[in-house]
């Protein structure tokens, strides 16, 4: 209890806050994570399902995937961990929230402006002409869905092992990490490269770093503060007015 007071005042005092965010703050919305128990990483190999070399091999079972994983966040709402952090962003304007989640549970729950460093699950993009276009988390009619101006296989607007980061999110991510001086880490093992390496960024920038989360992880070390638990049931403690 002492802990979580004391990682309040400090919030309270703080004047940039930035929050870095990861599967573990949709855990509690029933939306699988990656690592850990029942993570989607130790059911499936990444290698078969999030590369380019995957979706070169077989389309239509990489968007078979991600069709699965859109109707599971379809049928999810966001959690009290989401909602805290909307409020928060709106009473406090320099805070920035950055995701390395696809879901959009964020922007469900109200936050806007969110950086997004692994792209948008209901995002498509064309492989031919680079269109892109938005879905209404509604099934897709045909897999693999393609470009209504090209024809050609549309792939999901998402990030994968061994794709760069959208460059402006990016930059808008480091820029907001280096203007810092506190930086929630919540619900990611810290494990995926460069979005972990604005841990260690905040840490030589001297921002406070407060982690949230139920498990220790790569993060834990660089943490001034640790609060072990839901994000769920400790965002809303930690954030609420
Ligand atoms: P991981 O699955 O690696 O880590 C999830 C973290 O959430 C773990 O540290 C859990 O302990 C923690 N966690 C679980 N339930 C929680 C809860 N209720 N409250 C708080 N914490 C909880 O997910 P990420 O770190 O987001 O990228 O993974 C990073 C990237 O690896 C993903 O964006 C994705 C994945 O492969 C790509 O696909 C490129």
């Amino acid at each position: 209890m002492e802990t979580i007071r004391e990682a309040i005042e400090l919030i309270q005092r703080a004047r940039h806050v930035v929050a870095l965010t990861g599967a573990g703050i949709s855990a509690e919305s029933g939306i699988p994570t990656f690592r850990g128990d029942g993570g989607l990483w130790r059911m499936f190999r990444a290698e078969d399902l999030a590369t380019p070399e995957a979706f070169a091999r077989d389309p239509q079972l990489v968007w078979e995937w991600y069709d699965w994983r859109r109707l599971l966040i379809a049928k999810a709402q966001p959690n009290p961990g989401h909602a805290a952090l909307a409020e928060f962003s709106r009473t406090h304007p320099a805070f920035r929230l950055v995701t390395q989640n696809v879901d959009g549970l964020h922007e469900r729950a109200g936050s806007e402006n969110v950086i997004k460093l692994h792209g948008d699950i209901w995002l498509l993009r064309c492989t031919r002409c680079g269109d892109e276009w938005r879905d209404l988390m509604a099934p897709l009619e045909i897999l693999p869905p393609r470009c209504v101006l090209c024809c050609a296989i549309a792939r999901p607007g998402v990030v994968w092992f061994g794709e760069g980061l959208p460059e402006a999110q990016w930059t808008a991510a480091q820029q907001a990490v280096n203007k810092a001086d506190l930086v929630l880490v919540i619900g990611t093992s810290a494990a995926v490269y460069p979005a972990a390496s604005l841990i260690p960024m905040a840490r030589s920038r001297r921002a406070t770093v407060i982690e949230v989360n139920v498990a220790e992880t790569a993060a834990s070390t660089y943490a001034d503060i640790v609060l072990r638990g839901p994000s769920g049931e400790i965002l809303p403690q930690l954030l609420g007015r």
